[in-house]
Parts: C-alpha cells; structure tokens; sequence
C-alpha cells in the first residue's frame, strides 16, 4: 500500500483570537507529551470537499485557540503553552489502496504506511504544531481522517471534544457547548504551596528487567500493534471469573467492571507472553480522569488534561499464576486511591520538583531516558466511555475508528463494534511477544 501526500495548508483560526500566554497545569506537563494518533475510516464519500474540512477547521480553532498555539520550554523543564494562532497542519494524501484491503482493520494502523501524520520532533517544540489532521482518499472513494493532537495541551476527553464539536461546524450546526479554557481550575501557574500528603509510586523509576540498567535495549525491539475483539460474552466470562467467590449479593462488595477484569486478564496475559521471571516486578499504569474525582468537579467541558496516571504493582509470577481476582483487585484498589485529596497531592508533589523531567515521557521529543511502558511494564487506557463513536463530517458516520498504537506496553480498551458490551484492546507489544499474547489472552477465555 502506498500512500502519497498531495497538499498540505497551515490552517489558521478564521477569526482573531485571544493572544497570550499560558500556563500549563501539572497534569499537562507530566507523563505522555507525544501526539496522540487516533484515525476514523468512512465508506464511499466521492464527494469529498477538502475545503468543508479546511474552512470548519479553521472555524473551530476560533473556539479551540490553544490548539493554534505553540508550547515552550520554561525553567525545570515545564511547558508553557503560547496562543499566538500560528496554527495546525492539515494534508491531503491519496492511496491505492481500497478501504477492503485493510480487512477488518484487526491491525493497529501501521505507522509506516503513512496512514496518519508524521510527527517530526526534530523541530523545535516552539515551531512544533499542535495539532497534525491527515485526510487520506482511497480508490474506492473511502477516506481515512487522521489527527495527532498534542497530549501536553488535551487529553482524550478534551480532544474528542474538539473533533466533534469541528464536525458540528461543518455540518453547519452550532457549538454543543463552548470550551472551558481557565486552567487555574487545576492550579496552573500556581506556586509550590503544600507539600504532598499520600505517598505516589507512580513517581518512582518503573522496574527494569532482571539484570538490566535501562529501557534502551527493550526499545530496538521492533513492536507491532494489534486490535483484539472480545464479544460480550467473554467480557463476561471474565467479569464472572473475577467475581467468583465474592459477596456480591448484600452489596457487600461491588462487582468488578469490564475496566477492570479486562486490564486484569491483560496484565496476566502480557506476564506469561513476556516470559518474566517468577519474582520479576511489573507496574501497570492506569490513567484516572479526574474531573468528577475532584472537589468540587470542574467546569464542564473543561478544555486541557485533567487525569493523572496511578500505578498496580505486583510480581509477574503472582499476576500470571494467581487467579483473575488477584490482579483485579490490584487495579480496582489503585484506582480507589484517587480522591479529590490524593489528586491535590499528586499536584503538589510535582509543583515542588525543581525539574520535571523524569516525569515526562516524552520518547521522541527528547533523547533521554523517560519513564516509559516497556518490558516489564504495561499502561492501560480506558477509552471504554469516551463519546469515540459517531464522528459525521457530512459524509456519514465512521466505519471503524482506532487509535494508533505505536509503543511496547501501550494499551487501550475501546467499545466494540459487535454489539453494546463487546470491547476492542488495542495493543502494542515488541513483534516477539505479540503472538504468545493473543494466544493466552483467548485460550485463557475458553477455560
Ligand atoms: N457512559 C456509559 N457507561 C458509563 C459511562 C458513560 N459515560 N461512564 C461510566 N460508565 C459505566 C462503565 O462502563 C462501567 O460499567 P461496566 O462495568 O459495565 O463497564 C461503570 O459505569 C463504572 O465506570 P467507571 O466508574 O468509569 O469505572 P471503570 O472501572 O470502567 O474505569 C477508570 C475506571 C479509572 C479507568 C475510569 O473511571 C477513568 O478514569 N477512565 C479514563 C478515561 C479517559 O479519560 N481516557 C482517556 C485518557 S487520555
């Protein structure tokens, strides 16, 4: 399959916009501050105007103007994040492909057949746009829509925000709601007052291999991404698994969810595929969305990160051979963690590190060593209530959506397209792995 670029334009807001500077909030700053690639597919569109995506775009970004900014680098390594309206990258690619050669897209798009955007970190993160959008024509007159948007400047929740409330605009209907853009909520640019209350392991290095010093030689390994369905029913069979022997009739105890049983029954498959040894350490990263933990909640649709990562440890040996419950309840007791009280002391934890380096993962933006998901760790992202599904331009809806997966022990959990309680894990794991995981993860499902 090839794919090659034909256009591309700098869009810009159709509209001046507010012109300044702001400051980024620890959730920003911290943990994954890559472009995070997510394509949607949609069938026969032969009438496809790039000027409609082209001109609502430039609509939306009037309302989303931080996009339009470009970040820099500050003292301690922060960011802090300049609404200038230089603008975001859009290109127009063709294919000869048809959408059917992809299949039944159980392959993470592949980085390397160009399908999504290219970010080129070798740019200065000041001249480095924000938000990259990719429109691809297949032969057959399908398209792929493809967008890398910066995780220093939104999470999932904010940049499905923007992608649907572009569509409405170039369905000619109004915002949905206008985005809340006051990042004090979460004490942006606010001084290192308190100190941190709670003790947060996520902050520490992650454990390496045995005998090993660094992720550097887990990283040469080539990694591949793969889509795994799961039907209802085996979702569950799992949720069943996990619950076996619990008191779930006097409310005593409160059933697992599909989160959780599927990040449990994950964890258990990517230990055995990996091959660890018995007392190798394993953290699993868990990413919270904090806007209803907090007290009060905020404002709503509030327009930046508002999550945090916490972390499950555990011994391989224990979650590979230890029943479903086991790990299930690791994950469940992380989560529990995070009250208004504990996310406040996360905030207060990094305001008072002098550089923040080491904790963000930055992979492609910076040549040091980050905190990363590699062999023996893994981070899995819920996408299980994201409003993902249903993103109209004015040529219908998607066929199929995904995100792009692209790192060893990336993972999300998505809603499946065969029926209400089906599920999709998107995985990354090294081209090795791969194989024995999708093996344990099914065979695990029949007994
Ligand atoms: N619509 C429909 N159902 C919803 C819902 C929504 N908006 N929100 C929650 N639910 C359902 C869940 O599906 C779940 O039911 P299930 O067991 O049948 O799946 C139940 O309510 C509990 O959901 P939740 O409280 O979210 O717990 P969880 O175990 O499913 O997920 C977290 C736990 C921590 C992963 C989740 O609360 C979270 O913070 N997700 C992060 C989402 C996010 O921002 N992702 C992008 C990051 S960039």
């Amino acid at each position: 399959m090839k794919v090659s670029l034909k256009k591309h334009w700098l869009v810009k807001p159709a509209e001046p916009t507010w012109n300044g500077t702001v400051s980024l909030s620890e959730c920003d700053q911290t943990f994954s501050l890559v472009h995070v690639p997510t394509i949607y597919y949609y069938r026969l569109c032969h009438d496809c105007d790039t000027s409609i995506i082209k001109t609502s775009l430039s609509k939306a970004l009037v309302h989303f103007y931080p996009l339009a900014g470009r970040l820099r680098w500050i003292e301690g390594s922060r960011l802090e994040l300049d609404c200038d309206a230089s603008g975001v990258v859009l290109m127009e690619a063709e294919t000869n492909a048809k959408l059917d050669d992809l299949g039944d897209f159980s392959l993470s798009p592949d980085y390397s057949i160009s399908l999504f955007p290219r970010v080129d970190y070798t740019i200065p993160i000041d001249e480095l746009p924000l938000l990259f959008v990719q429109l691809t024509k297949f032969q057959c007159g399908g398209i792929a829509l493809s967008f890398a948007i910066s995780h220093a400047v939104v999470d999932g929740q904010s940049a499905l925000c923007f992608l649907f409330e572009w569509a409405r605009l170039a369905l000619g209907e109004p915002l949905m709601s206008a985005p809340v853009h006051d990042r004090k909520v979460l004490r942006a640019g606010e001084p290192a007052i308190r100190p941190p209350t709670f003790e947060h392991l996520q902050f520490n290095p992650p454990p390496l291999l045995i005998g090993k010093s660094s992720t550097e030689y887990e990283k040469k390994n080539v990694t591949k991404g793969s889509m795994l369905k799961l039907t209802k029913n085996q979702v569950e069979m799992l949720r069943k698994k996990a619950n076996q022997g619990r008191n779930l009739e006097d409310n005593k105890e409160r059933s697992y969810t599909r989160y959780e049983v599927v990040t449990a029954h994950i964890w258990r498959c990517a230990c055995k595929a990996r091959g660890h040894k018995f007392e190798k350490p394993t953290n699993l990263s868990i990413c919270i969305d904090i806007r209803n933990r907090m007290n009060p909640p905020l404002p709503k649709p509030y327009f930046g990160n508002a999550i945090i990562d916490v972390v499950a440890t555990g011994v391989s040996g224990d979650i590979a051979s230890g029943p479903l419950e086991c790990a299930a309840r690791r994950v469940r007791t992380a989560i529990e963690m995070v009250t208004s009280d504990y996310i406040n002391s996360v905030i207060n934890f990094l305001k008072k590190q002098e550089d923040l380096s080491k904790y963000q993962d930055i992979h492609a933006i910076r040549s040091e060593d980050g905190p990363s998901y590699d062999n023996p760790n893994l981070a899995v992202t819920s996408w299980i209530s994201l409003p993902l599904l249903g993103l109209d331009f004015g040529w219908g809806k998607e066929i199929y959506m995904s995100p792009g997966i692209e790192y060893d022990g990336d993972c999300v959990i998505l809603p499946g397209n065969e029926g209400h309680g089906s599920l999709i894990v998107a995985i990354g794991l090294q081209a090795d792995h791969g194989e024995a995981f999708k093996k344990f993860f099914y065979e695990d499902i029949k007994c």
